[in-house]
């Protein structure tokens, strides 16, 4: 039976990592997956997270199963983080996931059970496995134009007609902060327009949030996703913990249903407990209860947030010496768009070809569409990197 498989074609994200670990060359350069790594390419474990690692393994004394849709304690420190003070518990249904993909998939099968002609508008791009999820799935996946080639920044104005034929019983995908993979993000200003769309259209918002804390910081990253919470009666919310508290391989995220009154809010627990249930059963706990311990404990929270500082300043100022090299080697400002964008990622704007030959050439990878992850850069490699661009034309 299982002859009758058909080959899958593989992810090009996960395709790259394999590619650049075999490359033999000595002084190859990793932009690929979306991993943050320190200047000599190690991704550290956070102080923090290794300090609550520690505490678990000395007062631990049980691995017996714990709760379907998570442990309370990380339920609530994940809705403030996000949320902060806007977070409303009686309304707020969360469940913990197999990190922020899984948070994804549920939200999607979430939606689908309320509505079973249910379409989801994503952006033009997005992160790939986005739309591959959902064709998976069978969904119908609509895309509305997000990202403008010339300014390399957000085509608002497409983004708006194109939002604004939405209709109740869609949703509309959108990346909370930090655009994967382009780095273009929405002003405050332009939330609140979004927000006036969705009351308009009364599609379902679903916020994809992987990377608070990477852009302008923890509660800037999170003022759109506030401001949607504040205007839309109901909201899903897809959150990951694998970049803000760095642990990837820990599986750790979770999914807020934010619901008009409580009695949906009892509905949508429910069915976000029986999801688990049926996928996994139950979410995997060790990596929630670093983050619910980082988080509710003062001097802890206090060194992750001073360390997650550290990493998005560090990544600010790559972005300034790369938009200033690039400045200084093609003698124009065309690049400034590096040094406005923000999170792990920036999309170029180079041919499939131009990356290929960065890749051959100078054994520089980054994704096909031309992403970068800023993170994989250091002070040695901006102008190698630099150079790359110029000199293939982009
Ligand atoms: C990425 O976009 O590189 C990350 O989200 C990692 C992944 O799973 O693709």
């Amino acid at each position: 039976m299982l002859g009758n498989l058909k080959p899958q074609a593989p992810d090009k994200i996960l395709a790259l990592m394999g590619e650049f670990r075999a490359d033999p060359r000595q002084g190859k350069i990793d932009l690929g997956v979306g991993v943050y790594k320190d200047a000599t390419g190690h991704t550290p474990i956070m102080r923090a997270v290794h300090a609550a690692e520690q505490r678990m393994l000395e007062t631990e004394t049980t691995k017996t199963y714990a709760g379907l849709s998570g442990e309370p304690e990380f339920q609530k420190a994940m809705g403030e983080l996000i949320l902060g003070d806007g977070l409303k518990s009686e309304t707020t249904a969360t469940l913990a996931t197999v990190g922020g993909t899984g948070a994804l998939r549920q939200a999607l099968e979430l939606a689908r059970m309320a509505n079973p002609d249910l379409r989801v508008f994503v952006s033009d791009p997005t992160w790939p496995n986005h739309v591959s999820i959902m064709n998976f799935m069978g969904l119908p996946v609509q895309t509305y134009r997000y990202f403008d080639a010339e300014t390399r920044g957000v085509d608002f104005e497409g983004m708006k007609a194109d939002l604004a034929a939405a209709k109740k019983g869609d949703m509309v995908l959108l990346h909370g902060c930090c655009h994967n993979p382009t780095g273009a993000n929405l002003t405050l200003d332009q939330w609140a327009e979004i927000a006036s769309i969705l009351e308009k259209t009364g599609a379902l918002p679903l916020i994809d949030l992987a990377y608070q804390g990477f852009g302008d910081g923890l509660e800037e990253d999170a003022a759109g996703t506030r401001l949607i919470a504040s205007r839309i009666p109901e909201v899903l919310i897809a959150a990951s913990c694998s970049k803000n508290f760095g642990i990837y391989r820990e599986r750790t995220g979770c999914l807020l249903a934010l619901c008009a009154d409580a009695a949906t809010r009892e509905l949508a627990q429910g069915a976000m407990a029986f999801l688990n249930r049926q996928t996994y059963s139950f979410p995997p706990f060790h990596g929630a209860k670093i983050v619910s311990t980082v988080l509710t404990t003062p001097e802890l929270r206090a060194d992750w947030m001073a360390e997650l500082e550290a990493v998005r300043s560090g990544m600010l100022r790559l972005r300034e010496q790369l938009a200033g090299e690039l400045r200084d080697l093609s003698g124009s400002d065309r690049f400034g768009f590096v040094a406005e964008h923000r999170g792990m990622f920036s999309r170029l704007g180079a041919t499939p070809e131009q990356v290929k030959r960065i890749k051959e050439e100078f054994g520089i990878y980054m994704v096909g569409d031309s992403r970068i992850n800023i993170a994989g850069l250091n002070d040695n490699t901006i102008p190698i990197l630099a150079r790359a661009i110029i000199e293939v034309g982009v």
